[in-house]
């Protein structure tokens, strides 16, 4: 990739505005490769060299990788009558060819990647490599002892749709966690309409080996860095995931249940 302005770079890849960015690199808080760099306008090139704003490491090569936490009544889709989650985003930090890598439905919440990077969402949605995608659910019935083995098993769904095996783990009360290695359509949602109870609330909390920041409040958005990228394509644990929803439960169920 060419090289290009650092200010520029920073503008696009973080959530600070030109002004903020301005503001950061005199304060010292931009590094390039190790380096603190006060001048906006000096070139760097993106896919060799590592920048740094505020501790935080921005996403590198030409591909921008923003992940988001949707609210309800938002779309996954790139143009809808409706909100959409690319409106979530700032008009200038809107990057040409960003779309939403797999869908959330309008009213489900939670974590939605939004890239440019094509074969990045191919890799993690291609059936058979799909990466593991973790659900906090609220049901409205009782969390049954038979679910974990019957979803274990494969269920199939009223209209005679096979599932792949899927993990599921009561946390407490209706709440449970599930995760899945595929995407069909409402699947969740038909899966416990099989299992004859009903999915009230439904918060993606984390794809691959990547969990949803706590504090991320409902709407907001962050620039993630390759580590983090790297982490949505890893293979995730269910026990590992619940540990750290138990952990800071009240912060997910206050974005679950909005
Ligand atoms: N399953 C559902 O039913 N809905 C979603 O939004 C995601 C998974």
């Amino acid at each position: 990739m060419a090289q290009m302005r650092l200010d520029k770079l920073l503008a696009g890849r973080t959530p600070h505005s030109r002004s903020e960015v301005r503001q950061l690199l005199r304060e010292g808080a931009v590094r390039v490769d190790g380096v603190c760099i006060t001048d906006g306008s000096r070139k760097i090139d993106p896919e060799t060299q590592t920048v740094s704003c505020a501790g935080k490491i921005l996403p590198g090569g030409s591909y921008t990788y923003y992940i988001l936490n949707k609210p309800k009544g938002v779309v996954s889709a790139t143009e809808d009558r409706q909100r959409t989650v690319l409106d979530l985003i700032p008009a200038e930090q809107r990057v040409k060819g960003l779309f939403p890598a797999g869908r959330l439905d309008a009213d489900s919440t939670g974590l939605v990647l939004l890239t440019d990077d094509g074969a990045l969402a191919h890799r993690m949605l291609t059936p058979g490599k799909h990466v593991p995608k973790f659900y906090l659910i609220r049901l409205a019935r009782p969390f049954a002892a038979e679910y974990p083995a019957r979803l274990q098993k494969g269920l199939t769904l009223a209209d005679g749709t096979v599932c792949l095996p899927a993990e599921v783990r009561h946390l407490r009360e209706q709440y449970a966690l599930i995760c899945l290695h595929e995407g069909k359509y409402h699947q969740v949602k038909r899966m416990f309409a099989a299992l004859g109870n009903h999915v009230e609330n439904l918060h993606r909390v984390g794809i691959g080996r990547y969990l949803l920041p706590p504090d991320i409040g409902c709407g907001g958005y962050l620039a993630i860095s390759h580590k983090d990228v790297e982490n949505l394509l890893s293979e995730g644990r269910l026990d590992v995931v619940c540990e750290q929803i138990m952990k800071n439960f009240s912060s997910y169920l206050l974005n679950a249940d909005q």
